[in-house]
């Protein structure tokens, strides 16, 4: 363990280190500049957050963790992260560029969880802001409630000074939902139970082409932290499932589902299929599991279990019996201890003092979901 400076030397050091506000230094390949506790810091996410800059030099995680781990509040820093994803035109799972709903309309669901002050946000169905993420945190922020919708999200976002826009689409989301409508045959809208299957089949036949990142699919970035003193927040930020039936809203903006946060336990959120996370609020579950003694691997198994039991339905199983679809979840505790698990092989992001990471999730079964 380095050894704590006494305060002439973190000042000194703070000083050379060119740090305003004397904040604990996490600078990536080097030990903290001073040791409050025994909390590692770390940022955990869904793989995208190893992926995208938005034009810029750092990843989500980085982002966030940098921010962090100098001072600024866990959940801003989630926020900045993610945003980074939410702008990104190149992730069309996410803000700016996600892939549209049936309509071809970019509908946005975002809520996230702020440990410490017990506080929470969120927006569902959100049309024209760029970044929900923000919106969720402007309900967090200024209002009594924890989630709007719709219209009344938006009127609520112009009111807070954010930008509406016609349309988030980009000439590769709108390629995309041309292609899906293209691979739709319109008789089937006479048949409700046909032109759902049509739905899902043209869909999944664009992943399977390789036109749609799997990932891509259900969406999504979840980001999770923890920082040296503890605290713990989670921001979860989506444009939901591709082609979805509009105002369909999914497990990202409800607590509990796409995100859970306990102050004294840690955080959880969700990537994949999100009527599966609905029906078993699976954040929710995992830190329950937690607050009884589990890791963060076995609490995450634990959703996973779950959500294999509660699925019979045969159009979403497999061949194997098992269930049909992806589904993650990212988890760490209080004390910084974290993991990423998944149905199937999967992968998530990490951000230590180490820089960021891209790991395996424990996955569930072997093989790929469509197996
Ligand atoms: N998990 C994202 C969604 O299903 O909307």
């Amino acid at each position: 363990m380095p050894k704590k400076l006494t305060r002439r030397e973190f000042v000194q050091t703070s000083t050379a280190a060119g740090l305003a506000l004397g904040a604990p230094a996490a600078v990536f390949g080097q030990a903290p500049a001073v040791v409050t506790n025994t909390v590692k810091p770390v940022v955990i996410a869904s793989n995208n957050g190893n992926v995208y800059k938005n034009g810029g030099t750092e990843v989500g995680v980085a982002k966030a963790f940098n921010l962090m781990t100098r001072g600024t509040d866990v959940l801003e820093a989630l926020v900045a992260g993610v945003n980074l994803c939410e702008l990104d035109p190149a992730d069309t799972s996410v803000g700016f560029g996600g892939l549209p709903n049936a309509d071809g309309i970019v509908q946005l669901d975002s809520c996230c969880m702020h440990g410490p002050t017990r506080r929470a946000g969120g927006v569902a169905g959100l049309e024209g802001v760029r970044t929900p993420s923000l919106v969720a945190k402007a309900v967090m922020d200024h209002t009594d409630h924890h989630l709007l919708a719709g219209r009344g999200a938006q009127e609520f976002a112009r009111q807070m000074g954010f930008t509406i826009e016609d349309d988030l689409n980009t000439p590769t989301s709108r390629r995309l939902w041309l292609e899906w409508k293209r691979r739709i045959d319109p008789e089937h809208y006479l048949d409700p139970k046909k032109r759902g299957e049509a739905m899902q089949m043209a869909g999944l036949s664009m992943v399977r082409d390789g036109l749609i990142d799997p990932d891509h699919y259900y969406g999504t970035i979840n980001c999770d932290g923890v920082n040296s003193k503890g605290e713990v927040c989670g921001v979860t930020t989506t444009s939901g499932l591709a082609w979805k039936i509009p105002g369909r809203i999914g497990d990202s903006p409800i607590l509990g589902a796409g995100l859970y946060v306990d102050g004294d336990i840690g955080a959880a959120g969700s990537t994949g299929r999100g009527e599966a996370n609905l029906y078993n609020l699976c954040s929710f579950l995992v830190v329950e599991q937690m607050r009884m003694g589990k890791s963060p691997k076995d609490a995450g198994m634990e959703a996973l279990g779950r959500i294999e039991k509660n699925t019979v339905e045969k159009r979403l199983l497999n061949a194997r019996g098992l269930p049909s679809f992806g589904i993650n979840f990212y988890v760490v505790n209080k004390k910084g201890e974290y993991a990423g698990v998944s149905m199937y092989a999967s992968t998530y992001s990490v951000c230590t003092e180490n820089g960021p990471q891209t790991l395996n999730c424990e996955a569930l079964h072997p093989g790929r979901a469509s197996d």
